[in-house]
């Protein structure tokens, strides 16, 4: 059996996990960044990125085995004494996600997971189609069409919604600081391995 630092990372990454990536991220940042919170757009996004995020899930149990959660499971101590080779120019190579990487990962998801379930409770449920629908009512003047608390701010609609609103909205701007700390060791590490780890994220080639 292998040693973990005698194997690489798959390059490239498999199609799920190149395509679940990229699509959750855009839709991370088109959210928590450009689209109105709770508007027809910002509803569609996120439950797209549900869907993928679902798919990617479930490619962590039964997919390509660099791509299971078995390859990189959550090992605290693991990561912090990876950072510290790391930050000391000492770096070892792991099949799958490396252990300051792995944790990461699974923050992001459990933060993920947080956002659209309060994301969820916000429009009660309703699908993309639904507040889309009751949107072009409200915008007609019907607010009896209006079911979710995520109505339209500034058009005069009631602003959400107590501690489900604000988990939401703070999950939203973490997940964005998260994504900079990500991209910082992501940065980091292919600086010290001396090889770009996006590539394998984005290209379906071998380097
Ligand atoms: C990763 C995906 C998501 C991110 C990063 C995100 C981020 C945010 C942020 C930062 C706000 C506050 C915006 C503001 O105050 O102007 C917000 C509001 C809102 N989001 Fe999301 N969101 C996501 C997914 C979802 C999903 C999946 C739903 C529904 C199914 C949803 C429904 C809402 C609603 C109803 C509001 C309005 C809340 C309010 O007015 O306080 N979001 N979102
Ligand atoms: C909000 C934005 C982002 C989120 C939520 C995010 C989330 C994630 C997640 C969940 C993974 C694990 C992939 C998997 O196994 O399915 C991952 C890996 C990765 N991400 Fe991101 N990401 C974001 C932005 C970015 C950006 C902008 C880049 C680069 C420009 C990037 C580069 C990578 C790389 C290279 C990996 C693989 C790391 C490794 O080699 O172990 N990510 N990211």
């Amino acid at each position: 059996m292998n040693r973990p630092h005698d194997v690489t990372p798959p390059n490239p990454w498999d199609i799920i996990v190149r395509v679940t990536h990229w699509v959750v991220a855009g839709v991370v940042v088109a959210n928590a960044l450009f689209t109105k919170g709770g508007g027809t757009l910002h509803v569609w996004l996120g439950w797209i990125g549900m869907a993928f995020l679902a798919v990617r899930l479930v490619w962590g149990i039964v997919g390509s085995p660099e791509a299971r959660f078995a390859a990189f499971p959550p090992r605290p101590i693991a990561a912090l004494s990876h950072v510290n080779r790391v930050l000391r120019g000492r770096v070892r190579e792991y099949p799958s996600h490396n252990p300051a990487g792995a944790m990461m990962i699974y923050v992001l998801w459990l933060s993920l997971a947080t956002v659209m379930g309060t994301g969820l409770v916000l429009t009660k449920g309703a699908t993309p189609w639904e507040i889309g629908r009751q949107q072009a009512a409200v915008a007609a003047g019907d607010w009896s069409a209006l079911a979710t608390d995520g109505g339209e701010e500034g058009s005069g609609g009631e602003k959400a919604s107590g501690i489900v609103g604000e988990i939401h909205q703070i999950g939203g701007n973490l997940l964005i600081v998260l994504a900079v700390i990500h991209l910082a060791g992501v940065a980091l590490e292919s600086v010290r391995l001396q090889r770009n780890l996006v590539r394998p994220m984005i290209r379906a080639t071998r380097d």
